[in-house]
């Protein structure tokens, strides 16, 4: 049976999502940003960068997957579906729920960069440095996790535990 022990709050994560929000308002107010969104973990997390950012802007998504399920990430990434919207010429930021080994914001930045945005930028909740294989820049970012694996909030372990609304470890 798993157990599961909270790292980071609810309430710090509300906080720290209107912070984030407040600096995204004044980097992008008046440039319609295109903010998309790498599916499924995002979805919790944009849903509130957007309601508190309060300013014009699209949404999109892309679904990317590492083959396998579980813990370990395959190394291989896949684009599952991409954007619709035009890339060219917008004011682009990516949003993921957390940077891992680095693979997937690294392959969506090269997929984005080669369209020709105005600005390509990353915002990611979740950062875990502890574990990068690739080196990215992640121009805002939420919390630093340690090197453990964490679900709620969006992220999931083989689907499991998206909805919790704490960032929690799993504990065996
Ligand atoms: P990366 O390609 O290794 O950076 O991994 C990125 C993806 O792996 C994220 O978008 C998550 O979906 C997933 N991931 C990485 N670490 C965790 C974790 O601790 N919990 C849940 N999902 C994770
Ligand atoms: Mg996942």
């Amino acid at each position: 049976m798993n157990k599961l022990k909270v790292l980071i709050s609810k309430e710090e994560i509300e906080r720290k999502a209107a912070e984030l929000a407040a600096e995204l308002r004044t980097d992008y107010r008046d440039k319609n940003p295109l903010l998309i969104g790498a599916l499924k973990g995002c979805f919790i997390f944009m849903s509130d960068l957007i309601r508190k950012l309060d300013i014009p802007l699209e949404v999109d998504f892309v679904r990317v997957s590492s083959y396998g399920a579980g813990i370990q990430t395959s190394g291989e990434i896949k684009l599952e579906y991409g954007t619709k919207t035009p890339i060219e010429g917008r004011h682009v930021l990516v949003i993921e729920d957390i940077v891992d080994s680095g693979l997937t914001v690294r392959f969506l930045l090269d997929y984005f960069g080669r369209q020709e945005p105005s600005s390509l930028k990353l915002c990611a909740m979740f950062d875990k440095p502890s574990r990068r294989e690739l080196d990215v820049t992640i121009d805002y970012t939420g919390f630093t996790v340690p090197d453990v694996f964490v679900v709620g909030y969006g992220l999931d372990l083989d689907e499991k535990f998206r909805y919790l609304p704490d960032l929690c470890i799993l504990e065996e």
